[in-house]
């Protein structure tokens, strides 16, 4: 008897010259094809001979089984997905089946996933070149997803400035979720941003929109649609949506030179090994900015930036700042350490951005239980101090001497400052505060910007 074989098959986005040569071949091999009933319509001119299985939308689990069964008779079994088949489709249960049926990739049976333009690729290539940079797709059906999960995908999508793919984006029933992804989108994203609407892409009733991502919702969107939201330097010029690749980041468009500073086949300045450097030269021309300030303009955790300040030398200092960070195991000692400061000034941030500024008298600082705490008439203050992951010695010149406190992520968690009368800086509080720099914080193999 012949040995089976199932061929997992995309077959692109419909019209017949986009689907592969290998696809083509696939079903010309096979005995028998199985498909979703429009997808089979689609490839109706390569099927005659075939048995050919029609298959209901909601009837997905049945087609794997179906090929698994024709496929252990000796038959070579063609199961079709637009598209491709990997994407969205059938591949994933058809593995899924089949290892839990025992199958191994050394059954003679044996599976070949063939792959096809998937939906993007096809919905893009139609309306100029929108994904160009970095990009991802979102599903917003919640069939089998639930919806928490997608909306905290398109919110990160959204916050990583991605071109967004998003398909299966309306039905008859699910006609809300397209509304509620225009709103979480557009908490990063301009209004004006470039929305492509792309209604059966390489098929007869193919319709292309081009709209912005305010109007998106409103727009005529369907099963067969896929939406393509730009990014934040993702344009739309005669009628073509782009989204740049880079280069004028690098080069000057009217001359092809490099742009100052930067060399062709090298990492741009604000790339790993530079951006550091564009930092302190940010915090040198903008002396009024807060460390917080340039956390939020190079879109980093603070910590990244208080990496930055630790790396100034004399010839490339980061503003007024210096910064030390504690080596990670002297957390509890430093802790107790804390007591020995004199008045500090806590200032404790919530990750919605309340802030609360407290004096207290650092002998006051309690520590129990994973929690640091100070209990006075005025004010509780309850600090988990599990979350302090990192924590930086940080100097304004000889203004602020202070300790920033971060969580895992390298964002605040809160920082204390020593506190200044008129005659200055308490001479004791100082004098600890600088001796457990010294002894708490990690070695720096660069010099430090200045000395106090
Ligand atoms: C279940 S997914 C299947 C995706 C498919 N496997 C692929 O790779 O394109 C169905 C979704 O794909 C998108 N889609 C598939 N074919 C399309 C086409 N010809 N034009 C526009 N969107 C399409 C739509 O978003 C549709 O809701």
């Amino acid at each position: 008897m012949k040995t089976g074989k199932i061929l997992l098959v995309g077959i692109g986005p419909g019209a017949h010259e986009h689907m592969t040569f290998r696809a083509k071949q696939a079903i010309a091999e096979a005995d028998v094809v199985i498909g979703y009933s429009t997808y089979i319509k689609l490839v109706q001119e390569l099927l005659d001979g075939k048995e050919v299985i029609r298959k209901g939308m909601t009837e997905e689990l049945d087609r794997s089984i179906e090929a698994y069964e024709h496929a252990k008779q000796g038959k070579i079994v063609a199961l079709i997905s637009s598209g491709d088949i990997g994407v969205y489709g059938m591949a994933g249960p058809t593995y899924e089946l089949l290892l839990e049926s025992g199958w191994t990739p050394d059954d003679p049976i044996q599976v070949e996933v063939v792959p096809g333009s998937t939906a993007l690729l096809s919905c893009a290539s139609l309306v100029g070149a929108p994904l160009t940079h970095d990009f991802c797709s979102i599903s917003l059906s919640d069939l089998l997803t639930p919806w928490p999960v997608i909306a905290r995908r398109l919110e990160s999508a959204a916050r990583g400035d991605f071109v967004v793919a998003l398909y299966n984006p309306k039905s008859g029933r699910r006609t809300q979720h397209i509304v509620e992804a225009q709103n979480i989108l557009l908490r990063h994203r301009s209004p004006d941003t470039p929305v492509a609407i792309v209604k059966s892409g390489y098929r007869a009733r193919q319709h292309i929109q081009l709209v912005r991502l305010a109007e998106m919702a409103d727009c005529d969107i369907g099963m067969l649609t896929t939406v393509l939201v730009g990014n934040s330097s993702t344009f739309v010029r005669a009628g073509l949506m782009v989204t740049p690749r880079g280069y004028a980041n690098k080069y000057d468009a009217m001359t092809g030179e490099t742009r100052e500073g930067e060399q062709a086949g090298r990492s741009l300045n604000m790339g790993l090994e530079g951006w550091k450097g564009c930092v302190r030269q940010y915090l040198r021309d903008t002396p009024k900015v807060t460390l917080l300030q340039a956390a939020e303009y190079f879109a980093q955790p603070l910590a990244e930036i208080l990496d930055a300040v630790s790396q100034s030398t004399p010839d490339d200092p980061a503003g007024i700042f210096s910064a030390q960070r504690a080596i990670p195991d002297s957390h509890e000692r430093l802790l107790e350490s804390f007591q020995a400061w004199g008045k500090l000034r806590a200032v404790v941030r919530s990750e919605a951005g309340a802030v609360a500024e407290l004096l207290i008298n650092a002998a006051d600082l309690q520590s129990k239980n994973g929690w640091v705490s100070i209990v006075n008439d005025a004010f509780h203050l309850h600090i988990d101090w599990r979350k302090a992951q990192q924590i930086w010695f940080v100097n304004r010149q000889d203004q602020a001497y202070g300790i920033q406190v971060l969580d895992q992520q390298g964002d605040a968690l809160f920082n204390l400052w020593l506190v200044a009368d008129e005659a200055g800086f308490d001479s004791t509080a100082l004098k600890h505060y600088l001796e457990d720099r010294a002894q708490f914080s990690a070695p720096t193999t660069l010099e430090p910007t200045h000395h106090d």
